[in-house]
């Protein structure tokens, strides 16, 4: 199967590809213009075994045809994004040309080309500030999931040019037959276990990232943004998947299309774990009690977002691995250790 990955020398892309060449039925093209990704991940998955490296900017409508027209792929698996939220706030275009006008091409061309599987990196800030969240504001929070078909409210420009793009999506899938998994992503974090890779990504604002920053001492403290939320202890809970468990739903959702129809899938462990509880968490693993400063809420943050993943795990047999919280900050820890070694 030659697979197509676009991004896939960032974070949760890299994971994939590492994914994808541990098993010798794929052949693996990446496209990444390493804007967020970097090189040195590309060199490290090619120890695995050899693939195709194209630095190019999927911006670049003309450059990225012609790669269509040396190889034929069989899926799409389409990471490549611009993703941080205030600045989808600040520079909105950036965010609906790079995540929506790119992923029309993308989809364009995969119809062009007679790719049969596309498989999307959509997020659950799809769902934005839902009913249910506005009224846990009001009344003692509930520990609910959201459901895969809960409906969408997108409360930032990144949350809308995902959701854009899903709908691009779901349209070219009707009219030409392009089958697509489309996976909404919970909160991200970890590393691969064997620390082969891990997340590089520069001034990240990932919650288990930074609580590892500054454990390492990257950071002299971090702040806890909103102590008075609803919830058990007042912070915001969030459902955090290890990176190696969403990297396999992706595996498993290229099996999944040859005899299932396309669908859109929650992924995330269906249980939550509070701001406090995973610096806990990161303290305990690393035995360091680094400083942490309480702050105001940031705006549009809800109490608590967690997945209902029954979907996935019922339709798809997803069964993850490592939903562990301690495991996945001990994974993300020990990377940020080697990093800094490796940065000496
Ligand atoms: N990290 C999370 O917690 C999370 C949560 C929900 C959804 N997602 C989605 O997952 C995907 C991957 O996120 P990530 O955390 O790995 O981010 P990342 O920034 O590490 O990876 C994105 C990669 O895409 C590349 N890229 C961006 N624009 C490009 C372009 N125009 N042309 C070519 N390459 C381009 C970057 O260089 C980078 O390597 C994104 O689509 C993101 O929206 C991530």
């Amino acid at each position: 199967m030659n697979i197509l990955v676009t991004g896939g020398a960032g974070y949760i892309g890299s994971h994939v590809v590492k994914l994808l060449l541990e098993n010798s039925d794929y052949d693996v093209t990446v496209i990444d213009n390493l804007v967020t990704g970097f090189k040195d991940t590309v060199d490290t998955l090619r120890q695995i075994r050899e693939f195709q490296f194209i630095k190019a900017d999927l911006s670049n409508w003309n450059e990225i045809k012609g790669i269509f027209k040396t190889k034929k792929f069989d899926a799409i698996i389409h990471f490549a994004a611009s993703l941080i939220v205030p600045e989808s706030v600040e520079k909105p275009l950036k965010y609906y040309l790079n995540n929506t006008a790119n992923t029309a091409n993308l989809v364009n061309l995969a119809v062009e080309y007679g790719v049969e599987k596309f498989i999307f990196s959509s997020t659950a800030a799809v769902y934005g500030e839902t009913d249910i969240q506005l009224k846990m504001e009001n009344v003692k929070c509930k520990m609910e999931g959201i459901r895969g078909e809960f409906p969408t409210n997108p409360i930032n420009p990144y949350g809308q040019s995902k959701l854009f793009s899903e709908k691009i999506i779901q349209d070219a899938a009707k009219a030409y037959g392009l089958k697509y998994v489309i996976f909404r992503y919970f909160n991200v974090a970890g590393a691969s276990p064997d620390l082969m890779i891990g997340q590089k990504t520069k001034n990240a604002t990932h919650l288990i990232k930074v609580a590892s920053e500054c454990a390492v001492g990257k950071r002299d403290k971090m702040y806890i943004f909103g102590t008075d939320y609803p919830t058990p202890d007042g912070t915001c809970i969030r459902d955090y998947i290890h990176v190696m468990d969403l990297a396999d739903a992706h595996i498993k959702a290229l099996d999944y299309l040859d005899n299932n129809k396309s669908d859109i899938f929650n992924v995330g462990y269906g249980r939550g774990a509070s701001v406090k509880e995973v610096i806990d968490t990161v303290k305990k693993v690393s035995g360091v009690d680094f400083k942490v400063e309480n702050a105001p809420r940031r705006v549009a943050d809800p109490a608590v977002l967690i997945s209902d993943n029954s979907k996935i795990q019922q339709k798809m047999g997803w069964i993850p691995k490592y939903d562990d919280l301690e495991f996945i900050c001990k994974t993300a820890y020990e990377w940020e250790k080697k990093l800094m070694e490796n940065e000496k």
